[in-house]
Order: structure tokens, then C-alpha cells, then sequence
């Protein structure tokens, strides 16, 4: 059996890219670009695994709406969206990158990166968490199976080299 390791979970940091992006690289065949992942640095919602001084992992989550608003004061927060805040559709969270380095693989770590992200978007009041995985990718539709996440329906070529992608859904709690 693969040796258990003490992977600590914290917000990622400008010095993580380089290791994320090594990651990124080795884990997708369309790779988010650098400056991509850059834009999400600083929020709550980017998470990163760390075992000793190496980073092996990361999770980036967060709800539909653009996290800066999420941060602000509820009343605030109202004047800008002009939106009723018991909108379920604002309250709809998103897995939107998810990745374990190759060699750190199958020794749990990905489950601890989902279920810090899934809590994170529990504390945020997502009632719903959606997310988008290539058909073909056996090993991750296996792991959001194991946290009860769904098949609810294919899109077609939803990534831009062609392939298929299913929309896999769990619910966290009741409609708000
Ligand atoms: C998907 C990924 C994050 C899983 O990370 P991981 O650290 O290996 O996951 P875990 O060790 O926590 O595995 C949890 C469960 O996932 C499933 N799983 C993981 N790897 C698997 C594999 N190679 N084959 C079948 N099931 C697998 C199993 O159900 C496993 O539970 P088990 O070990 O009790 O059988 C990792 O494979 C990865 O980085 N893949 C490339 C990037 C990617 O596809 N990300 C998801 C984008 S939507």
C-alpha cells in the first residue's frame, strides 16, 4: 500500500505557481494558462496541499458569483447586484480545477483537497456544487462519485479540442 502522507491544506500564494503550474501541465492536455490561475491568487477559494516544503496538490472552487462579492457586506453586496440574496442560482458552488501530482496519486490526497473545498463552499452557503469533467476521465468521475456527486447530463464538446464533458452535480442541502 502507497505510504499515507500529512498533507496540510492552506491559500494558495504567488510562490505555489510555479509548482501548480508544473502540475497543471502534467495533469491536462489543455493546461489553464499561468495568468489564469494567477487571477484566482489571494482567494479563499484556492486552495493548495502541502507535504513538508512541496506542494502536491491544489483545489480551486467557488460560487457562481464573482467571489468579490461574496467577501463584501451583505447590504453592500445587494446595492451592487441588484438581486434578491436568496437567489438559488447565486448560491450554486463550482469545482473548477482540481489536480494531484502525478506521484502523489491514490494515497487519498484528492479527497482531502475536495472535502476542504466542499466545505469551503459549505461555509459560503452553496446549497448545490456543480462541476465539469471530461467523459473519458475515469479517475475523477470515480473520486466525485465517491463524495456523491452525479452524472446529470453530457455536453457536448464542451472543451475546445472536441471532447465531451459531464455535468456532475451534488447537493450539499435544501433549496434556500
Ligand atoms: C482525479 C485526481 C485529483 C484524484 O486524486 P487522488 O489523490 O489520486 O485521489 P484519491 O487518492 O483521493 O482517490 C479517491 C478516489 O478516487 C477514485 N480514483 C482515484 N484514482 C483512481 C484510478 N486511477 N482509478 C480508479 N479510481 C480512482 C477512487 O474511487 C479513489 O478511492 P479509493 O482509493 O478508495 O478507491 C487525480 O487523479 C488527478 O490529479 N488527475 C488529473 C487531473 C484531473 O483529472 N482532475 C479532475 C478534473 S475534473
Amino acid at each position: 500500500m502507497a505510504p499515507k502522507t500529512g498533507m496540510q491544506i492552506r491559500k494558495a500564494e504567488e510562490r505555489d505557481l510555479k509548482r501548480v503550474m508544473e502540475i497543471e501541465r502534467s495533469s491536462f492536455t489543455s493546461p489553464w494558462p499561468e495568468g489564469l490561475l494567477r487571477g484566482y491568487l489571494g482567494e479563499d477559494g484556492f486552495l493548495v496541499g502541502e507535504d513538508g516544503e512541496e506542494v502536491v496538490g491544489y483545489i480551486l472552487v467557488g460560487l457562481r458569483i464573482p467571489s468579490f462579492f461574496s467577501r463584501l457586506e451583505r447590504r453592500t453586496r445587494l446595492l451592487f447586484q441588484r438581486r434578491d440574496e436568496t437567489d438559488p442560482e447565486l448560491h450554486i458552488g463550482h469545482v473548477m480545477n482540481l489536480a494531484v501530482a502525478v506521484d502523489r496519486r491514490r494515497r487519498g490526497l484528492g479527497s482531502q483537497l475536495l472535502r476542504a473545498g466542499l466545505g469551503y463552499l459549505r461555509d459560503l452557503g452553496a446549497w448545490r456544487v456543480e462541476l465539469e469533467v471530461r467523459t473519458q476521465n475515469r479517475e475523477a468521475i470515480q473520486l466525485y462519485r465517491k463524495f456523491g456527486f452525479s452524472i446529470e447530463r453530457l455536453i457536448s464538446r464542451y472543451y475546445s479540442d472536441g471532447d465531451d464533458a459531464y455535468l456532475m452535480a451534488l447537493r450539499l442541502r435544501g433549496n434556500p
